[in-house]
């Protein structure tokens, strides 16, 4: 009779986003602890913990805002250490902030533009002088941009000026502005903060369909853990930037220390809803 293939034995998708071993310290201050973790393709994965417990940090170490002090940081086949932010975000790895980075007095289509990969960095002297390869490029900047503002639902807004809409809106600005240039795996950083409700719901819904159809990862830090515990395969639990815990939300639902940690101290507080 199958038995079917053994536990042990089925494969582990191999991570797109790999961290071993990472340490960054501010002063006194350890951030970030020897922290070994993966991102899957394909998947959301969660990472959560209390304030000040180092997701963020996590997050601007991949992204490369500052270097690890220790361990490595690979994406897909490349070491990460050291390389710029932008040059990070050229290899298909790009992210949302947790405070809000847009551009007040641009429009909404010209904040996705500048975050089109090829278009600013290196062409910026020749979009000054109006180029036909710097005309070209823009063309294409505008068109990858209205697409991702579309995906996002919000092409109808591409005139406004950035600062006139709603916080939840442009929260999806932020989201279309990392899906500009089609990366392979994107850092949320609380991408539900401002969303009320239902929008929550929708916004995890939204992501796992990305994830599935556009063949995108996702390392999603939030304190919503409603969006965290109905999407993410996978949830990572920091506490003092130390992994305290790794598991489907299941598991973590019922991990003790993460109770004790922080999923006990949240409930009855408004923000798990
Ligand atoms: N640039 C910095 N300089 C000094 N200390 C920092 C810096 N960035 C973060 N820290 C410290 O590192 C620790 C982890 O901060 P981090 O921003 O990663 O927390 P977090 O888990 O994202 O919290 P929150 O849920 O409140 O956003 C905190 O003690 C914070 O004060
Ligand atoms: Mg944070």
């Amino acid at each position: 009779m199958d038995r079917g293939i053994p536990c042990s034995q089925i494969p582990v998708t191999p991570a797109i986003l790999a961290l071993e071993g990472v340490t960054k310290a501010f002063g006194g201050i350890l951030a970030v602890k020897e922290l070994t973790m993966g991102v899957r393709p394909r998947e959301l994965t969660g990472l959560i913990g209390p304030n000040g417990s180092g997701k963020t940090v996590t997050l601007n170490l991949c992204s490369g805002v500052y270097p690890p002090d220790a361990g490595v940081i690979t994406f897909k086949d490349t070491v990460l250490n050291g390389l710029a932010p932008w040059e990070i975000s050229r290899l298909g790895l790009s992210r949302t902030f947790q405070t809000l980075r847009l551009w007040g007095k641009m429009t909404v289509l010209e904040n996705v533009m500048t975050a089109y990969g090829r278009f600013m960095p290196a062409l910026f002297g020749e979009a000054l002088a109006q180029t036909p390869r710097a005309r070209r490029e823009e063309a294409k900047a505008r068109q990858a941009a209205i697409e991702a503002l579309d995906l996002v639902g919000m092409a109808s807004f591409a005139n406004k000026m950035a600062e006139d809409l709603s916080l939840g809106q442009q929260r999806l600005v932020e989201l279309a502005r990392a899906l500009v240039s089609k990366p392979s795996c994107i850092l949320l950083d609380e991408p539900a903060s401002g969303l009320r409700g239902e929008l929550v719901v929708q916004l995890g819904a939204f992501l796992k369909w990305l994830a599935d159809e556009r063949d995108t990862a996702f390392l999603v830090v939030e304190h919503r853990t409603q969006l965290v515990m109905q999407f993410c395969a996978r949830v990572i639990v920091l506490n003092y930037g130390e992994k305290i815990a790794e598991g489907s939300p299941e598991e973590i639902r019922n991990d003790e220390r993460v109770v004790a940690a922080y999923l006990g101290r949240r409930r009855g507080e408004c923000r798990t809803a």
